[in-house]
Order: structure tokens, then sequence, then C-alpha cells
């Protein structure tokens, strides 16, 4: 016994020795291999570092910038770069706005001259010093519309803090006009981008080059370079499970209006009636929500954000149009590895509700549109010579007859052309739906638990007769029908802010100037005015109030409240400009030009505070008569005018709100 001991001893040396040295081996290699991939890691980082990422930031309120943001980023990629578009309300700017990362701006001006909400926090930021901008590299495109005072205020503003603060500037300013040119402007603005881009940034482009070809020899010899980017960054995918509640669903993880959407809340219409006398020339209606149902509570002269749903039939024929089933439910999955790509909507959820809430089939058509649609239909070259030629300059007229005459929509123009598409390629064409803003025509002293706005129907007339309806006027048209049949019906709608606030000092006196639907915020304020002097009737103010419309007894909205606020003296004094009832045609600034001597010394004393609400035109025109005023009774020089305007605007003292 004891001598196979002896025997065996050796062996299992032996075998310990072996199993030592192939342990050690193994660990060896595992270690190897740990530090490759580490190395390997390491080299990843230093090269993602190297690449060079553009990041496509946008300040936007209704979606526009968004969606130019949306397209530089997919024409980027096109150009090899790798490009993320960015809400500027999800940035940390000292870490991305430095030396060595590059920036493109798309800023949308509104307010009168403000920044969009999403990008306040970033143009505060930028307006302190920020030394972290030293050498960023940038370059800015600004949207705006002429027919405002500011115009594209914050574009300029973006671009010339960001260039006194050392930034680089990449690629030269643009700017477009929303009245008119837009998307012309950008085209023409970013015509050179991408090639004077790669020239600008050419150091870094060479060092993520060099990366590139290292780390494809090291770790991907077999390397297809296939990395064909189409663009999309979701997919569709047929799901058994239960929809999606919207107030369920997380925020963050999509794109800008979606987001939007999901802050908002339900609200109960109570009714839908009709404002004016006569509806010869068009319709304008009262709506009223009830938000103490749901809690919400508001302030007066807010602005009503309404997120209209489309219409039932026309989400039913595009249905049958993509071969889809109304009632198949979908969940999204995102294509692109970055934490920052975007989904258009929640999931899962069926096709109804994705056509009904997300997808806006309805709204202008854009070049961009276009040029996407010549590529899915690329098998058809006579139809996509057709959709291309449209874009170019050549196409132009034909352009804008499609555009403004015919009011063509990306549903017909697919349905005419019989162009085959999937729901995936249809959502991604389209934009996402905007929300409607409306001024708030109630006060919530008066009815805390109701909301009201006053929606003048936006209806045209194309050329051969028939009617279309703007996507909001339909949609409450639609409900007001649901309505009348007895259904409860509950509207999805966000509040914000607006620059219509009461004077704080109660003796100052308050102008209003609101033709048509600018009324709205004035109603909220008489009836303010009314609860105040009930409390306390001694005045101390007075309240002047400017209405203009048509006919007295058409269009004559909110006629028998505001005869009864100037009945009990809640309006101190109301003029009243009814354009067409007699041959001379007169407006609110006729009847303010006849005031001008009481209107000069007001002004000139700070005694008032001017509100204007309504259409840009009729803003511009009293803003105009206000300057003359100051000139002809004052005899200021043009200069001193414009200042006190400007003046009076800092101090609030005159303002807007304007559509
Ligand atoms: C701050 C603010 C306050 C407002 N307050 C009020 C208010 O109190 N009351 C009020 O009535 N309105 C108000 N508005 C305007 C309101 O928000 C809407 O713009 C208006 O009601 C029209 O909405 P819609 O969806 O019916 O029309 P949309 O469908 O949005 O149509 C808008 C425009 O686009 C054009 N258009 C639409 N589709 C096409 C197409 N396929 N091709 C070419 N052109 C097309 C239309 O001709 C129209 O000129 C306010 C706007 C703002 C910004
Ligand atoms: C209520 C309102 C106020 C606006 N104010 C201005 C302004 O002061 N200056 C300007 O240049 N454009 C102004 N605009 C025009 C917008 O900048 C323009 O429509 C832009 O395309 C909107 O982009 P968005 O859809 O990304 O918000 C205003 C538009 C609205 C609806």
């Amino acid at each position: 016994m004891e001598f196979q001991y002896i025997l065996l001893a050796p062996v299992v040396l032996l075998v310990g020795i072996v199993i030592y040295f192939l342990k050690s081996k193994l660990e060896s290699k595992q270690n190897q291999q740990t530090q490759q991939v580490i190395r390997s890691e390491e080299k990843k980082i230093q090269c993602q570092d190297q690449l060079i990422p553009i990041s496509i930031y946008f300040g936007s309120q209704q979606g526009t910038a968004a969606r130019f943001a949306k397209q530089l980023s997919e024409e980027g990629k096109e150009h090899g770069f790798i490009t993320t578009e960015i809400d500027l309300n999800e940035v940390e700017f000292e870490n991305e706005m430095k030396k060595g990362k590059v920036g493109i701006f798309c800023m949308a001006t509104h307010g009168e001259g403000d920044p969009t909400d999403n990008a306040k926090k970033f143009i505060s930021w930028l307006q302190e010093p920020q030394p972290s901008i030293i050498g960023f590299q940038f370059a800015v495109f600004g949207l705006g519309n002429r027919q405002y005072e500011h115009y594209n205020k914050i574009g300029k503003l973006t671009n010339n803090l960001l260039e006194s603060q050392k930034g680089v500037r990449c690629y030269q300013y643009g700017e477009g006009d929303a009245n008119s040119t837009l998307e012309d402007d950008f085209i023409d603005w970013k015509k050179d981008l991408w090639n004077e881009l790669k020239i600008s940034l050419k150091d870094l482009i060479d060092q993520a080059k060099n990366c590139q070809v290292q780390q494809e020899v090291q770790e991907n010899p077999e390397s297809t370079n296939d990395n064909t980017n189409t663009g999309s960054t979701f997919k569709l995918v047929v799901s058994n499970n239960e929809e999606l509640n919207f107030d369920q669903a997380l925020q963050g993880q999509y794109d800008f209006q979606t987001k939007q959407f999901l802050k908002a809340k339900y609200c109960q219409v109570v009714s839908i009636s009709q404002l004016r006398q006569n509806q010869k020339d068009g319709s304008t209606l009262q709506i009223i929500f009830d938000t103490g149902r749901e809690g919400i509570e508001y302030k007066t002269a807010m602005n009503l954000g309404v997120y209209p749903e489309n219409d039932d039939q026309q989400i039913l024929e595009i249905a049958n149009y993509l071969g889809e089933n109304l009632d198949t439910v979908y969940s999204l999955e995102l294509l692109q590895q970055n934490n920052r790509a975007k989904l258009p909507f929640p999931s899962p959820l069926n096709v109804r509700k994705i056509l009904k809430h997300f997808v806006d089939f309805n709204g202008q058509l854009m070049k961009n549109t276009l040029t996407k649609l010549s590529k899915i239909s690329s098998n058809d070259e006579q139809l996509k010579n057709k959709l291309i030629q449209l874009t170019t300059e050549e196409g132009k007229a034909g352009f804008q007859d499609l555009v403004d005459n015919m009011k063509t929509t990306i549903f017909q123009l697919i349905k005419e052309n019989n162009i085959k598409l999937n729901l995936a390629q249809f959502i991604e064409l389209c934009p996402r739906i905007s929300p409607r803003l409306f001024t708030i025509a109630s006060s919530n002293l008066k009815n805390p638990q109701y909301v009201e706005i006053a929606d003048s129907l936006l209806i045209d007339t194309l050329p051969n007769g028939t009617e279309k309806l703007g996507l909001c006027s339909q949609y409450f048209l639609n409900i007001q029908k649901k309505l009348l049949e007895g259904e409860c019906v509950r509207v999805r709608v966000d509040f914000r802010e607006s620059s219509f606030k009461l004077p704080d000092d109660p003796n100052k006196s308050i102008i209003m100037v609101g033709p048509g639907t600018g009324i709205a915020p004035f109603i909220g304020f008489l009836q303010e005015r009314e609860i105040f002097l009930q409390n306390q009737p001694q005045r101390q103010n007075e309240y002047i109030l400017y209405f203009g419309c048509k006919h007295q007894d058409g269009d004559f909205i909110y006629k028998d409240q505001l005869r009864e606020f100037e009945r009990s003296k809640t309006i101190d004094r109301f003029y009243t400009a009814f354009s067409r009832d007699q041959e001379q045609k007169c407006y609110v600034q006729d009847l303010l030009k006849r005031n001008s001597e009481e209107l000069y010394n007001q002004i000139l004393n700070d005694k008032v505070v001017i509100y204007i609400c309504g259409s840009t035109n009729m803003g511009n025109s009293v803003q105009n008569l206000i300057k003359e005023i100051l000139r002809k009774n004052g005899n200021w020089t043009e200069h001193e005018a414009e200042e006190k305007i400007q003046s009076m605007e800092k101090q609030k003292l005159l303002i807007k709100e304007l559509w």
C-alpha cells in the first residue's frame, strides 16, 4: 500500500505541474484578452473623441426649427458626419459647447423678439460670460417672420453672442422668413454647408479618418464597410401587448412635439357655440373646457395649447391605402444605438391612435418632403424626376401652385401619384402635429373651473370651389357634432405663460386694442375688473377698449357681453369700428387716430399700458400709428419716436400678442 503511494506521488506532482502550467497559461491568455479588450475600448473611446460629432441644436416653439434640425441631421449623416438633433432644453451647456466640439443652431424667435420656451435657459446662459465657448465651432440659422418687429432677433443674438464669446464660426450666419420664403431661405443657406464644413473642420476629419482606418484594420479586418444610413431612427413591430396609456408614457425618449403632447392633459369640452350673429363672412366658435374636473389651474389671458386630432374618415382612408388595419397594435424599436435618438411617439399603440395623434398629413408640403418622396419612388424614373423638378428653381411656380393655391397635402400627393409606401415610411415622411395656441378669453377669478377660447375658423376656398378647413378648425367642428349627439369629448391641452398681465399699479389706466378674436384676453381682463369694482367701487383708473370687425350684426363677437360691460361701466370707454357698415372703411387705427391728442398725453406721462392683440398686420399698423402720433403731436424725430416705443416695450407699457 505504502509502495503504491510512493509510485503515485510523482504522477500527482506531474499532473499538478501540468494543471498549474495550463491554468497560468489560460489566465495569461485571459489577461491578454482582457488587456486587448481594454486597449480596444480605450482605442474606441479615443477614436470616438476624435470623430467629429456635430450637434444640431434647436430652439423651437411649434416644431419648424426642430424639423429643420432633423433635416440637417439626416443630411449630415449622408455627408459622413455623426450628427444628432438636440432640444436645447436637454443640454449641459459647458460640457457640450467647448473647444473641440461643433454645434449647428436652428433658432426660432417667438413672442415679441423672445427665445422659444426650450431655448430660454440657453439664451440666459449665453448672455453671461462663458469661458467654455472659446474655440467652440458653431453655425447658426435663424427662423423668424418679417411681419414681426424683432425679425429673427434670437437667431442674430445667438450668432453674435457665440462670436463675441470667442466661439469660432465655421459657416456663415443665415436666416429665413416664415412669412414668405422660409424653406427656400433655409435651402439657400445650407447649399454649401457640408462642403464648407469638410474644409473648415479638415484637421478634425483627418484625425478621425486615421483613427477609423486603424480601428478597422485591428478589429475588423473583414469589414464590408456597410454603414449605409437610411436616416430612420425606429422600426415598427407588431405587438401583442396592451396599448399604452398616454398619461403613463415615460418622458424624455420622444421627439420634441411628442414630448409636449405627453406633458399635456385631457380636458373635457363643456360646450361649443357660435359667437357671430351670422356666418356670411366666416365662423367664430366659443369653446368652453372644464378645467376644474381635472384640477387644472390657469391665469387670465394665458395661452391655451390645443393638440388637434386628425379626422376619423381620413385616418381610415390612409390606413386602407397603406394596407393597415386600424386595430393593429405596434411597438416602436429604436434602430440607432444613440442615447439621444428619439422616438416619434410612445408605444404600444394601434394604427388608429398613431394616425390620429402623431402624424400631420394635412399640413403644408415642404420641398424636403418631395425630395424624400422622390427617393421612395426611385423605381419610377418619370415620377422621381417630376418630384425633384418641383424642388428646383425651374419648378418654383409649380410648387407654389401646389402649396399656395391647391393646398395639396402629403397624402393627396402620394395617392394621386400612386406612390407605394408602408406605415413606417409614411410616419417618417410626415411631421408631428403641432399644438394650436389660443388666447384664453376668461378670467380664473370669475371662472376658476372653466376655460374659454374664441376660435375663428380657418377655411380656405380651393380653385375648384371646395373648402379646406384648417386641422384644428376641422377638429372643433367634429367635436361640436359629437357634443350635439350627446358624446363626452376630451381634448388634450396645455397652458402657457403670456405677456398679457394687468399692471401691478392699480392707478394705471389700460388701453385695450383687440379687433376680431383679438378681443379674447380683454374679456378676461374685463371679468376681472368687474370683480375688482364690486369689492372696491371707487375707480382709480380707466379701462378703454377699441374693438373692430366687419359688421355690427355679423361678426361682432361677444356683443352682448361687451355691451353689458359698457352699461355697467366695467369699460369706461368703448370704441367700435365696423369696417364695412359704411362706405368709408373704418378700422381701430382710425379710432385711435381720432383720440391722438389724449393718447399722446397718456403716453408722455407713462399713464397707460397699451395692449394690442390680434393679427400681426393690425398690430403693426397700430404701432406705426403710435409712432406717428409721437412725431406729429410732440414733434419727435423718427429716431426719438422709435426709442420711446422700445422703452415702452421694455417697461411693459406696450404689450402685444400678435399672430
Ligand atoms: C399666441 C397665439 C394666440 C392665438 N390666439 C388665437 C385666438 O385667440 N383665436 C384664434 O382664432 N386663433 C388664435 N391663434 C391662431 C391659432 O393658433 C391657429 O393658427 C388657427 O386657429 C388656425 O388653426 P388650424 O389648425 O385650423 O389651421 P392650420 O391647419 O394650422 O392652417 C394654418 C395655415 O396653414 C395653411 N395650410 C394648412 N394646410 C395647408 C396645406 N396643405 N398646404 C398649404 N397651406 C396649408 C392654411 O391655409 C393656413 O393659412 C393664435 C395663435 C397664436 C400664435
Ligand atoms: C406668436 C408668435 C410670435 C412670433 N414672434 C416673432 C418675432 O418676434 N420675430 C420673428 O422674427 N419671428 C416671430 N415669429 C415667427 C416664428 O419665428 C416663425 O414662424 C418660426 O418659423 C417658428 O418656428 P417654430 O415652429 O420652430 O417655433 C413669431 C411667431 C409666432 C406664432
